[in-house]
């Protein structure tokens, strides 16, 4: 049985990731590979309506509490994220760990470091690919619906772009969001491809952080 690959978008608020994964998901379903798109945080559990509520300003919540809910959110599919990319499903994540560690980190509150929010999720596996959507937040602020959500403010999204970028490695790709849907597609699926075939082809899962 060959495995599936866990391919994950990351980038600001309202740089396109949405629209790429599912156009991602489409194009490797009608290429016949078997692919499933995931949302952190999955807004849909108890855990997810608490973290719902604090997004869209509906509560407040201490700051290292909504990091460890948005952390759980991520455990409380980790069963079934190994049990389908075992049975040899690709998963496509809209956003994943890396927001975790770099919204929490973009605060700047004494004690919630990177190296802190790391620790924390190293039960779940690496990512095989992150793809990131670059955009500048000033680019991101100009789109529609801009501003509705608890994180969207320009300064604040600096912080955020600036922690993804300390984060990079081997394994991320960086796509400029501000081009068209279409040619920010073509980028992604020349990325993803030699990725699903590795995974294919037997390379191991890894885990968060090694
Ligand atoms: P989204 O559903 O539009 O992607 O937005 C979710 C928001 O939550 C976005 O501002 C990023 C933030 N976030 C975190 O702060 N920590 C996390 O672990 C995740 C997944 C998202």
């Amino acid at each position: 049985m060959t495995r599936g690959a866990l391919i994950v978008f990351e980038g600001g608020d309202r740089c396109g990731k949405t629209t790429q994964c599912s156009k991602l998901v489409e194009y490797l379903q009608s290429t016949g590979v078997d692919t499933q798109m995931w949302r952190f945080p999955n807004r849909s559990t108890s855990i997810g309506q608490s973290i719902n509520a604090y997004l869209s300003e509906q509560a407040h919540l201490d700051d290292a509490v909504v990091h460890m809910l948005f952390v759980a959110n991520r455990l409380e599919q980790r069963t079934e994220m190994l049990r389908l990319l075992a049975a040899g499903t690709t998963l496509v994540l809209d956003r994943y760990s890396y927001s975790g560690v770099a919204y929490t980190a973009a605060k700047g509150v004494p004690g919630l470091t990177m190296e802190y929010c790391k620790s924390l999720e190293v039960l779940l596996p690496a990512a095989d690919l992150v793809v990131h959507m670059a955009m500048t937040p000033e680019a991101t602020a100009a789109r529609g619906g801009y501003g509705q959500e608890r994180y969207e403010k320009v300064e604040f999204q600096k912080k955020v772009m600036e922690a993804f970028e300390s984060l990079r490695d081997e394994r991320w790709a960086v796509i400029d969001a501000s081009g068209s849907i279409d040619d920010i597609h073509k980028q992604v699926v020349a990325v993803v491809q030699p990725v699903v075939e590795r995974a294919r082809a037997g390379a191991p899962l890894g885990k968060l952080w090694d």
